[in-house]
């Protein structure tokens, strides 16, 4: 893999597949992912080979095949593929000579582009162009281009391609076969619908041939096979001349429309009739003027939310427009109904459901770049309290219990209930986070709490977010344990962050954040009651505010939290820690392949060791670090560090930006560049289910949190920059408030650029105003000059 092709103006944009690698189709397809929130593409190349994990994803269509099965996001019926025939043989970069090879990703028009020049067992060689765009503009479209020029001899080609509905989610077939039509002999349309939750899907496609730059109209060969629809069409190409395919795609839901409040008795032959007007449309467009007016979004995308890192290493720069380019592709802006898969919509791991990943690793950077998409994501948790009361309900409590893993709104839990083997007893692991690993519901207030702070959104804490604080606060209250012998309220039996843990009783991390809930819930209860009568007598009818504030406030008081040891200054993550048997860790944390320790160890003996999966306690002392002195903050982290093995995608950037705020650069450069390569790094393996969306929140974080220094507290903007000794530079936008930010970050100085409202904020301890159109430099010694 190369990270940048090194021209002016495409410097750090590009990441490039120098070698073709069967072994790396999987991470390729992944990292390379194509979408607009919408639909997500896997980039699976266009001739098939064995170990591909073609997908195509369309945000919110969840479906569950069967009840022994969770519900998941379907793989749709697939148009990316086209075979290839030179004289008779079929083309496969695994056969023949692969005399050139590149596979480039543009990061910032959203364009893959292929290249390829193939000689066959017969000796006709060939290059081929291919390249792939999904419409950031429209959002129901995408759009390739294949050029095919011999350049030896004459060849005799033959090009078969359509739409393809074998695929499967690893096995489960989600669709119907559905039904198959040709429009006026040159459109294919599929219209099938998944079998559960009865969504109708629509795919269409067209293909627009020409040679040498005239546009041509072959005689197609319609073919109908089992859950498929293929044209064929056939060609004599002389020597250098080129022949050009344009491949366009649409589809369409029934979710969508139903979304815009559109009505239907007959879905199948709407979306058919749909499709088919779409695919025209697209069709006349061409690939060239589509390709324009997606990466005109994706311009005026680069002009808002670009970063710039000027470091000695050029990945750095590339890393954090790697991330920023995936969190524009994994949210569809404006629909609420559907959260942001773990693996977002680049790959069928975990299913297509969301996690605390969003509320704790993503958000922030939708808060402080586009509040409207945060409060959008917000909103979706807000839908989603029916399935959160459902789960309380089911376990015996009231008040909101989110899911661990969601997907409808109104699913309730979907964790599946079995995973892998047991390396000791050869029994499937049964997966407890979907009944045990609570704090997501804390996580969830927090996160509220954290976009009011940001945003000062009145209007979405009024219709959903004192609710939202409410209810899961009322879950806790009632969730909690009296321990009569201590006299204290308890959380016993928890997963905590660190799911290397099982049934643990009070995780500090849980604990913690629970009291914040509990407490927040408190204030704003009395808020509400002090002013604003409406919102309080609506939730009052619903969950007797004064009474829960009463229990709030007694549970709250008396709520264990684990305090600093005394001579260590240490934390314990939950009881019982301590008596833990230390293991040497250092086999573990050099290799490269995340969970090796499942190799050698089982659940019930790794339930034994002093390791972690990932960020804990230090992650608690992060997000509610003003309970904390920076004392303690740094006595935890070296301790905890140590026996974390970043296990899982969420844990280096935490550390990274941890090690920011105490003040470890070094370390945290470490962190973030660790950060930076879970998707992009060398590993060939470990991204093939999917990107790591959390990675991509948490790189932004190591930048703008981290290093930018950007932190909130008592509803200030608090600015504390750090830059690593690879950096001279960095700039970044966030948006805080109505004000709207251009920070440059300096080894002596910082400047702010305000270009929005007026703002009171404070930059490496100094307090200041900065009006609108107005721009502060602050130096180190901490001089201010406008
Ligand atoms: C992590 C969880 C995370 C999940 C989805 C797991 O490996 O331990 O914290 O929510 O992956 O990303």
């Amino acid at each position: 893999m190369r990270y940048d092709k090194g021209t002016k103006e495409l410097e750090n944009w590009l990441i490039e597949e120098e070698r073709f690698d069967a072994e790396s189709l999987g991470k390729c397809e992944a990292i390379f992912c194509q979408g607009n929130g919408y639909l997500g593409v896997r980039n699976a190349l266009n001739e098939r080979y064995v170990g591909e994990k073609r997908g195509t994803f369309v945000t919110g269509t969840f479906d569950r095949f069967h009840e022994s099965e969770v519900t998941e996001l379907p793989n749709f019926p697939d148009t990316t593929w086209i075979e290839i025939d030179i004289e008779g043989s079929r083309f496969s970069m695994l056969r023949g000579k692969v005399l050139e090879y590149s596979r480039i990703m543009n990061l910032k028009n959203g364009e893959m582009v292929r290249t390829t020049v193939w000689e066959d067992t017969a000796g006709h060689q060939v290059r081929f162009s291919f390249r792939r765009i999904v419409s950031m503009e429209d959002m129901n479209v995408m759009a390739e281009r294949v050029e095919i020029q011999p350049l030896n001899r004459d060849i005799e080609i033959r090009l078969t391609s359509g739409i393809d509905g074998t695929v499967t989610n690893t096995g489960t077939q989600h669709f119907t076969e559905g039904t198959r039509r040709f429009h006026s002999g040159r459109y294919l349309g599929m219209v099938c619908k998944t079998i559960q939750s009865g969504v109708t899907a629509a795919i269409h496609t067209g293909h627009i041939f020409s040679l040498n730059g005239d546009v041509r109209e072959p005689e197609l060969l319609p073919i109908i096979e089992r859950r498929a629809i293929k044209v064929r069409s056939e060609f004599q190409l002389k020597k250098n001349e080129v022949l050009t395919v344009e491949k366009m795609t649409v589809i369409h839901t029934s979710r969508d429309l139903e979304y815009e409040g559109i009505e239907i008795s007959d879905w199948e032959t709407f979306l058919m009739e749909k499709g088919r007007e779409h695919i025209e449309k697209a069709c006349a467009a061409g690939y060239d003027i589509l390709k324009i007016e997606s990466a005109k979004v994706w311009r005026e995308i680069w002009e808002q939310e670009d970063i710039r890192i000027r470091s000695e290493d050029p990945f750095d720069q590339l890393a954090i427009r790697f991330a920023i380019y995936h969190l524009n592709i994994m949210v569809k802006k404006d629909d609420s109904r559907v959260g942001i898969g773990a693996k977002a919509l680049s790959g069928e791991g975990y299913k297509g459901h969301s996690f605390w990943d969003t509320e704790i690793f993503i958000l922030p950077y939708y808060m402080m770049t586009q509040p409207e998409t945060a409060r959008t994501l917000l909103e979706y948790r807000y839908k989603n309290l029916y399935g959160a009361r459902k789960k309380a309900l089911e376990n015996g409590y009231e008040g909101a219990m989110y899911p661990w893993e969601s997907a409808w709104i109104d699913d309730g839990e979907t964790t599946p209930l079995w995973g892998a083997a047991d390396v000791v007893t050869g029994e499937t692991l049964k997966i407890l986070t979907g009944i045990i690993e609570q704090h997501i519901s804390a996580d969830i207030a927090f996160a509220i709490w954290s976009y009011y702070q940001v945003t000062a959104d009145e209007s979405f804490m009024e219709t959903c977010g004192y609710e939202m604080i409410f209810d899961t606060a009322r879950f806790w209250a009632d969730r909690v344990e009296w321990n009569d012998t201590e006299m204290r309220y308890e959380i016993n039996d928890v997963i905590g962050p660190d799911e290397y843990k099982e049934h643990v009783n009070n995780n500090a991390y849980t604990n913690y954040m629970v009291h914040f809930n509990m407490e927040l819930a408190c204030i704003l209860i009395q808020l509400c009651r002090r002013e604003k009568s409406d919102i309080y007598s609506r939730l009052n009818s619903q969950m007797d505010l004064s009474a829960l504030e009463e229990k709030l406030e007694e549970r709250r008081r008396l709520l264990y939290l684990p305090l600093p040891e005394k001579d260590s200054g240490l934390i314990p993550q939950f009881d019982g820690f301590w008596k833990l048997k230390k293991l040497d860790l250092a086999k573990y944390k050099s290799c490269s392949v995340v969970g090796t320790i499942y190799d050698d160890y089982n659940m019930e003996q790794i339930n034994s060791f002093q390791v972690i999966k990932q960020a804990d306690v230090v992650l608690l002392m992060q997000l509610l670090s003003d309970r904390f002195s920076e004392e303690i903050r740094r006595k935890n982290f070296i301790y905890y560090e140590e026996c974390t093995l970043h296990d899982s995608s969420l844990s280096k950037s935490a550390h990274c930006v941890s090690a920011c705020e105490l003040g470890f650069e070094e370390m945290a450069y470490q962190f973030f560049q660790g950060a930076s390569r879970i998707d992009l790094g060398p590993a060939m393996k470990s991204s093939d289910a999917g990107i790591h969306s959390a990675a991509m929140g948490g790189i932004w974080q190591c930048v703008v949190m981290g290093f930018g220094g950007v932190r909130i507290r008592d509803g200030e903007l608090v600015l504390n920059p750090i830059l690593p000794d690879a950096w001279d530079n960095l700039f970044y936008r966030i948006c805080f408030g109505k004000a709207k930010l251009e920070i440059s970050v300096e080894r002596e100085t910082v400047n702010v650029k305000n270009h929005g409202s007026a703002i009171i904020l404070q930059v490496m301890g100094r307090k200041l105003e900065i009006k609108c159109g107005d721009s502060v430099t602050v130096g180190r010694e901490g001089t201010a000059t406008a």
